[in-house]
């Protein structure tokens, strides 16, 4: 079967820093907690008027498809990964074929949050296995940014956030051995509400917790969003912290040692690990149970935040503008988040 190969890379990121201290204006928090407990130091918020989710993924994907060596007009498929979407519907997939004016092409979008990158990226490589498609772009993205709680309800999850996108341009690998060797997705529906953001929706848990489940005409129009939701912070997303980081620190190892035993492959043999950047504390209890050295793993959390769907991308890219990836270097993609789902993708570069 024809393997694909990632052609081109690109990210975008607001230029707006938003520090640790500039979080305390608004939160009871301090710089050194975050920080001990995250490692992050800043993170970038979009333009609140004219940066969108989709508008951030237009310009990462503009820099992958120049790098691509091709143009808007020759992508043929659209995967685009985000929690936190334009609009509730329509996905930012056929956002960004209008804004981009690309072709009538298919545009599918993801919800696997975390891992939503390298979940979009494994879909991609099945087309080009399949030979369905040449040029497939990949896109991950969020503006969380407009929907934190930032009082100091919501601070251990309005912390952890940042905004920005980055992208890939999936190509037929032209070498042999090159390209995407495999990639492994998981979930574990169990956990979904640990970390999850409840409304608006379609369950009634609100209503039947509540004790208000009479559908009355008058709450007819409310249940889908009610104000009593938004007065109890139901629309911003809720995290049993400790729990999502007991899980990580196990998925993650796993996903990867699976990654690499499905192609006879040592941890010995990575060149460049790129964990998704939930937390940095994360990402060294990954390293330090995997005995990997400092420079066989890529983190730049410290300067982001975790941008979910956007996260993996964004470290790729900024590593490959570093000279940190090489041809033939062994990359190992690895992701772990709300649902939850867990995944990863092994690459000959
Ligand atoms: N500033 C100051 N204090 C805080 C903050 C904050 N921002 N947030 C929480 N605290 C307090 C808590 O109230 C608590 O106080 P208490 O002891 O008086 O009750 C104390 O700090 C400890 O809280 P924990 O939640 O136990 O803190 P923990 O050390 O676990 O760190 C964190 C919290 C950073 C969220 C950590 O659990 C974590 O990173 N978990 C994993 C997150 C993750 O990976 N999410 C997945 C990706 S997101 C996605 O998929 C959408």
């Amino acid at each position: 079967m024809q393997a694909s190969r990632i052609a081109g890379v690109g990210m975008y990121v607001p230029s707006n820093i938003f520090t640790n201290n500039d979080l305390t204006k608004y939160m009871d928090t301090s710089d050194e907690w975050i920080q001990e407990r995250t490692g992050i130091m800043e993170r970038r918020y979009a333009d609140r008027t004219r940066e969108t989710t989709t508008t951030m993924g237009v310009e990462a994907a503009k820099i992958a498809i120049e790098r691509a060596g091709i143009t808007p007009q020759d992508v043929d498929f659209i995967v685009f990964a985000t929690l936190s979407p334009d609009y509730y519907f329509p996905g930012c997939g056929v956002l960004l074929q209008r804004a981009m004016k690309m072709k009538e092409i298919g545009a599918l979008d993801v919800r696997n949050q975390c891992s939503g990158f390298v979940y979009a990226l494994s879909v991609a490589d099945q087309f080009i296995k399949t030979g369905m498609y040449k040029n497939i772009l990949v896109v991950g993205a969020e503006k969380h940014s407009f929907g934190l709680d930032f009082s100091t309800r919501g601070r251990n999850i309005s912390v952890i956030f940042g905004d920005g996108a980055g992208a890939v341009v999936l190509q037929p690998a032209t070498k042999q051995g090159q390209g995407i060797l495999s990639t492994h997705l998981h979930s574990d529906g169990d956990s979904a509400e640990i970390l999850a953001m409840y409304n608006p929706g379609t369950h009634a848990n609100y209503w039947v917790q509540n004790n208000v489940a009479s559908f009355d005409e008058a709450e007819m129009g409310e249940m889908f969003m009610s104000h009593a939701m938004i007065d109890e912070a139901q629309n911003f997303p809720n995290m049993d912290g400790p729990a999502v980081f007991k899980k990580a620190i196990v998925k993650f190892p796993e996903v990867i040692m699976e990654a690499l035993a499905a192609n006879n492959l040592q941890t010995t043999d990575i060149n460049l690990l790129i964990p998704h950047q939930a937390n940095l504390r994360i990402a060294q209890f990954v390293q330090q149970k995997l005995k990997l050295t400092d420079e066989q793993v890529y983190n730049n959390i410290q300067y982001y935040g975790n941008t979910t769907a956007a996260s993996v991308p964004i470290a790729l890219c900024e590593a490959w503008e570093k000279g940190k990836i090489k041809e033939g270097d062994i990359v190992c993609l690895a992701a772990f988040g709300s649902g939850f789902t867990w995944a990863s993708a092994l690459i000959r570069w």
